[in-house]
């Protein structure tokens, strides 16, 4: 079996070759090339039967168009989300895709607490101060997470991950899910205004649907306490970003952490050191001291690599033996 691989950086081929050298992944042959899967490049694929692409890539009804002209039978998603495949037409072309649903949830998890703890204690700020020689305090007050509520949206694997943490920082964990986990024992469920108005921390865990799109905007910032800390892990599109530049603007938070963000796509994983900023409400989010955001990271563990190597190649070595593999999201 041959796979491309598109959008190869270092540490995916790193990871991916390492996994390779497995035995039983001995007849699958891959090529790592540099450039995205977008409509454009997708004729690269001419002559494989896979091809591996990743969240920021462009799978639309194009994309897989021309995948299937050119003899393409397999997609393998190296990450959890598909939002950004269109389905339906691999679908109609019999291309089957797979997905990786978990590799190490506790990775995101560690990054929104990291970006809890940057933000609320102002660390991204000291880091700076102190390398230019200056030891004051002044403009780094930061809040206790002890005995304060966190309110988890979403607890489902991250969350759930997420939740424990916070509980072991000492903090009365309560959340938001429509399905509630229960395993989770110490967590006590709300409807979505009690999270809003108590907690003194909302971390967002859920998908990005069409339920879910903007659920923070104006209204429900305004349902959240003063000095809330709010952060995202999941998806841009579950945040209003202009609404949230409002209320960053109305001083409504005391910190706020973004892993992901509207704008992100075309810039992230990239280096745009040398170029200007197109983006202005990135521009907006960065001019703020309280505000962190990183380069949608949450999943940038070895741990993280090494289980979405595996799974990949397990999905595609199901495919050669004619199963439909359990992280199918299609041909079921
Ligand atoms: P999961 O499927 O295990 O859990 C999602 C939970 O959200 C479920 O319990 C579901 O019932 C709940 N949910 C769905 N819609 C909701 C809504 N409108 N309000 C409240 N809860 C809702 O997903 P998992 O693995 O925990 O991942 C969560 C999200 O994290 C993913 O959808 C993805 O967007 C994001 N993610 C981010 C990464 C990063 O690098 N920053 C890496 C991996 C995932």
């Amino acid at each position: 079996m041959k796979i491309l691989f598109f959008g190869a950086k270092s540490y995916d081929e790193k990871y991916f070759k390492e996994c390779l050298k497995q035995e039983k992944y001995g007849g699958i042959e891959v090529n790592f090339i540099e450039p995205d899967l977008t409509p454009n490049t997708a004729v690269l694929a001419n002559g494989y039967d896979a091809v591996c692409a990743f969240v920021n890539m462009d799978l639309s009804d194009q994309t897989i168009r021309t995948l299937n002209e050119c003899g393409v039978k397999l997609i393998l998603m190296r990450c959890a989300g598909y939002n950004n495949v269109d389905l339906g037409e691999a679908e109609k072309y019999g291309i089957r895709v797979a997905h990786v649903p978990s590799y190490s949830p506790e990775s995101v998890a560690e990054h929104a607490m990291a970006l809890v703890l940057t933000a609320c204690r102002r660390t991204h700020k000291a880091y700076i101060k102190v390398r230019e020689n200056n030891y004051s305090l002044v403009g780094l007050m930061g809040v206790s997470l002890h005995g304060r509520t966190a309110g988890i949206v979403g607890t489902g694997r991250i969350g759930a991950a997420m939740a424990r943490i916070c509980h072991g920082f000492g903090m009365k964990v309560i959340a938001y899910d429509m399905y509630p986990n229960k395993s989770l024992d110490f967590v006590t469920y709300v409807d979505l205004d009690t999270l809003l108005a108590e907690s003194d921390l909302i971390s967002l865990h859920c998908p990005l649907t069409e339920e879910s799109y903007h659920m923070i905007n104006i209204d429900t910032i305004n349902k959240m306490k003063d000095g809330v800390i709010l952060v995202n892990t999941s998806r841009g599109g579950l945040i209003k970003t202009m609404d949230l530049v409002q209320g960053i603007r109305e001083n409504k938070f005391f910190a706020v952490g973004l892993d992901v963000y509207e704008e992100e796509n075309g810039q992230v994983y990239e280096d745009k050191s040398d170029e200007i900023l197109q983006h202005s409400t990135v521009a907006r989010l960065l001019s703020f001291p309280n505000v962190m955001v990183t380069s949608h990271q949450g999943f940038f563990t070895e741990e993280a690599l090494q289980a979405i190597s595996e799974t990949t190649l397990e999905n595609a070595l199901a495919f050669v033996r004619g199963e439909i593999g359990p992280n199918e999201l299609t041909g079921k």
